[in-house]
C-alpha cells in the first residue's frame, strides 16, 4: 500500500469549493470543542425547525444512548420537499433514468411535493400515521423515494428491504418490524432482467398477518397475482388523493426509519435512525463532502435498499434541495459505458459510487470511457469497501482525467452519515486512504485490550464522541445496541473495522475485523450464510469465510460438513448455492463451496475460522498454530482438497 503518494486539491476545483483547508480546520475543532455551539449553528443554516430543541446533545457512551436537539420538532418532507419550494420549484428534484436507455424522466420538487402529498393521503385513508412501521420492497423507480417521504410525512417509520432479498428475508424483515403496510411493484427491471417483486411479496407476506395494506405500483405491466382487500394499485389509488397533506409534527428523536444490517451474529439487526440529528448529518455531509451546489446534478449509484441509498440519494440530496439522479440499472447494461453515457445524458456533475463497480468498469477495458466526454463531472465519490489504490488510480485518471478529486467515504449503516472522509477543497488525497474526520467525529485505534495507541499505528477504529446521526437502538432489542457497538472497548463506539493511521494523521480503513463479509460492498454476516447453508437435511454443519475477489472485493468461501453417508456432488453444490440465494438472495450465494468431512475445532468444539481464513486465501504457510485444535490431521485434508479460486 503506497502512503506516499499525495495529490493537491486540483486548482480549478479549489477555486470554486465550498469549503478550504482553513474552514475544514476550523469548523473540526470547534466541533470537537464546543460540539453544542458547532451543531446548534449547523442545524440553524442547514434544517428548518417547527420549534427548538432545549439542549444541542446529550450523551453517554458507556451505555451507547445519544440525544441530539431534544425537545424540538420538525417534519423530514418538510425539510426536503415544502421548504424548497418557493425558490426551487421547478427545479429538477429528481433525475430518474431506466434501466433501458430510451427511458428517463425529471421530477421537479414541486412535482416531488404532490406525488409524496397523495401518497401520504393515500397511506392516511388506509389508517397508517405516526409511529406505524411501513415495508418498502422496490425497485428504483421515483415511487420509492416517494414511499419514503411519504411515511416521513406522515411519522411512519420505514424500512426498505432490498429488492435482490429473498421472500424468506424480506418477511424475517416485516416480522421483526411488525409493519402494517408493504409498498412493493409488480416486477422490477435490472440489466434487462425482470425481478418478480410482487410475487415475493405475497409468498412473504403469507406469513406476515400484521400487514392489512400492499400498494403496488405498476412498473413492468406484468402478471401478478391479488388479494382483494389486501393489495392496492397505486396507480389507481394514488390519483384519487388530494395533493395536499400537513406534515405531522416529529419530535426531534422521533424514530425516521429502520434498516436492517448484518452483523457477526444472528439475523440482521433492525437500525434505527431518529429524525432531526439523521437528517442534519445526512444534508451536511452531502453538502460538503461533495461539494455540492445549486447548479450541481448529482449521481450517486447505490440502491435505496442500503443506507448510502437512504442518505445520498434521498434525504442528504433532498434536504440540501439538490437534484439527485435516481438509476434503475445497472453499470453494465447494454454495455460498460452506461454509466458515462448517463453522466453525459444528465450532465452529471457528481458522481458517486463502489470500488466493485469501478473495478468492474477497469476490468472492462479504458475504451468504454473515453468514448464519452465526461465534461461536465468535477468530483468522484467511493464507498462501501476500501477502494486498491490501483482502482483509484484508474478513477482519478481515466474517469475523471486528473481534474474531479476522489472522495473516499468511510461509514456504516450504524453511522448514518460519513464520519472518515477528504472535504474536497480542503484536504489533499491519497489514493486507497478514507484521509481525515469529519465534523464531530473523533476517531481511535485500540489494540485488542482497548488500550489506545498513539501515532502512526493499526488496530481497532473506534469512535470516542457522539455525532448526530449515529444509531439510536436496534428495533426490539435495545440491549443488543450496547452489545454490539459499546460493550466491546468500553465508554467508545466500536466499528468493527480495522484501521491504519499514518503519519500525516490519515486513516487508511483496512476491513471488517468481525465475522461481517463485504461483497460487491454489501454486508452479510457469516451466520447468516451458514444459518441457510444448514437449513439443507444433508448438511451437518458449515462455515463461511471471506476471500480477497478481483472484482466484489471478497467473495464467499463456505467449507460444508455433511451428513454421515452424504456424498458430495456437483449437483449436490448447485443445490446448496441455490439454497442460499432462495434464503437470503443471490447476493449470499457462495462462490466457492467445499465438502470438508470436518472442521477445524478448538478442544471445547468452537470452530477455528482464522485457519478456515487462511486455507481460503490460499495463506497456507502462514496457518499458525494448530496444535489446540481437537484434531489437527484435520486441516491437511482440507489444504488437500482446497477450491482453486
Ligand atoms: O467495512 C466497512 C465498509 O463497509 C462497512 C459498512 O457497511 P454498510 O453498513 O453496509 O455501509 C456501507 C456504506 C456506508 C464498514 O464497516 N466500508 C464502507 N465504506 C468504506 C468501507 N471500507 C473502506 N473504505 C470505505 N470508504
Amino acid at each position: 500500500m503506497s502512503d506516499t503518494k499525495r495529490y493537491p486539491v486540483p486548482a480549478a476545483f479549489r477555486q470554486r469549493a465550498l469549503m478550504d483547508a482553513e474552514m475544514y480546520q476550523r469548523w473540526y475543532q470547534q466541533s470537537i470543542n464546543d460540539p453544542a455551539t458547532f451543531w446548534g449553528d449547523r442545524a440553524q443554516e442547514l434544517l428548518q425547525w417547527r420549534s427548538p430543541w432545549q439542549s444541542v446533545c446529550d450523551w453517554d457512551f458507556s451505555t451507547g444512548d445519544a440525544r441530539w436537539f431534544d425537545g424540538a420538532t420538525l417534519n423530514v418532507a418538510e425539510n426536503c420537499i415544502d421548504r424548497h419550494l418557493a425558490q426551487r420549484g421547478d427545479k429538477a428534484a429528481i433525475i430518474w433514468e431506466g434501466d433501458d436507455p430510451a427511458e428517463s424522466k425529471t421530477i421537479t420538487y414541486r412535482q416531488l411535493h404532490d406525488e409524496v402529498g397523495r401518497l401520504a393521503n393515500l397511506l392516511r385513508a388506509r389508517g397508517i400515521g405516526k409511529g406505524d412501521r411501513v415495508c418498502i420492497y422496490m425497485p428504483m423507480i421515483p415511487e420509492a423515494a416517494y414511499a419514503m417521504l411519504a411515511c416521513a410525512r406522515i411519522g411512519a417509520v420505514h424500512s426498505v428491504v432490498f429488492g435482490g432479498f429473498s421472500p424468506e428475508a424480506l418477511k424475517d424483515r416485516i416480522q421483526n418490524a411488525e409493519a402494517c403496510a408493504l409498498i412493493t411493484a409488480d416486477e422490477g427491471v435490472r440489466g434487462g432482467r425482470k425481478v418478480p417483486l410482487k410475487a415475493n411479496a405475497d409468498r412473504a407476506l403469507s406469513q406476515c398477518p400484521s400487514v392489512h395494506s400492499c400498494i403496488v405500483v405498476q412498473r413492468t405491466g406484468g402478471q401478478v397475482a391479488w388479494q382483494d382487500g389486501r393489495d392496492f394499485w397505486y396507480h389507481e389509488q394514488v390519483p384519487q388523493q388530494p395533493v395536499d397533506c400537513p406534515a405531522e409534527s416529529m419530535d426531534a428523536e422521533d424514530p425516521l426509519f429502520i434498516l436492517y444490517t448484518s452483523g457477526s451474529t444472528g439475523k440482521p439487526k433492525g437500525v434505527l435512525h431518529t429524525t432531526a440529528g439523521y437528517l442534519l448529518g445526512a444534508s451536511l455531509t452531502h453538502r460538503y463532502v461533495f461539494d455540492c451546489q445549486d447548479d450541481d446534478v448529482y449521481w450517486c449509484t447505490a440502491d435505496v435498499g442500503w443506507v448510502t441509498g437512504h442518505s445520498y440519494i434521498v434525504y442528504g440530496p433532498l434536504a440540501n434541495g439538490a437534484t439527485t439522479v435516481m438509476f434503475e440499472g445497472v453499470p453494465t447494461y447494454p454495455d460498460a459505458s452506461r454509466v458515462w453515457q448517463v453522466v453525459d445524458k444528465h450532465q452529471v456533475t457528481i458522481f458517486y459510487t463502489a470500488p466493485t463497480a469501478i473495478r468492474a468498469l477497469m476490468g472492462a477495458g479504458d475504451q468504454f470511457v473515453t468514448g464519452t466526454s465526461r465534461a461536465s463531472l468535477r468530483l468522484l465519490g467511493s464507498v462501501g469497501e476500501p477502494i486498491n489504490p490501483e482502482a483509484w488510480e484508474w478513477y482519478y485518471r481515466v474517469v475523471g482525467e486528473q481534474r474531479c478529486p476522489i472522495v473516499d467515504t468511510w461509514w456504516q449503516t450504524e453511522n448514518g452519515s460519513i464520519l472518515i472522509a477528504p472535504i474536497p477543497g480542503a484536504v489533499d488525497t491519497k489514493p486507497g486512504s478514507a484521509t481525515l474526520p469529519l465534523f464531530g467525529v473523533v476517531p481511535a485505534i485500540v489494540d485488542d485490550q482497548g488500550k489506545e495507541l498513539e501515532g502512526a499505528v493499526s488496530g481497532n477504529l473506534v469512535i470516542k464522541q457522539s455525532w448526530p446521526s449515529q444509531i439510536r437502538s436496534i428495533y426490539g432489542d435495545h440491549q443488543r445496541m450496547y452489545d454490539t457497538y459499546f460493550s466491546t472497548y468500553p465508554g467508545t463506539y466500536f466499528t468493527g473495522d480495522g484501521a491504519r493511521r499514518d503519519e500525516d494523521g490519515y486513516y487508511w480503513i483496512t476491513g471488517r475485523v468481525d465475522d461481517v463479509l463485504n461483497i460487491s460492498g454489501h454486508r452479510m454476516g457469516t451466520a447468516e450464510v451458514e444459518s441457510a447453508l444448514v437449513l439443507h437435511p444433508k448438511v451437518a454443519e458449515a462455515a463461511v469465510v471471506g476471500y480477497p475477489h478481483d472484482v466484489k472485493g471478497q467473495g464467499i468461501y463456505a467449507f460444508v460438513d455433511l451428513m454421515d453417508g452424504e456424498q458430495p456432488s456437483q449437483a449436490l453444490i448447485d443445490e446448496l448455492k441455490a439454497l442460499v440465494t432462495k434464503e437470503i438472495g443471490a447476493i449470499a450465494r457462495p462462490d466457492q463451496l467445499q465438502f470438508a468431512p470436518s472442521l477445524p475445532k478448538t478442544r471445547s468444539g468452537k470452530i477455528m475460522r482464522r485457519i478456515l481464513r487462511k486455507i481460503a486465501n490460499n495463506e497456507i504457510d502462514t496457518l499458525g498454530d494448530t496444535s489446540t485444535l481437537a484434531d489437527p490431521s484435520v486441516v491437511d485434508v482440507l489444504i488437500a482438497a482446497r477450491l482453486n479460486t
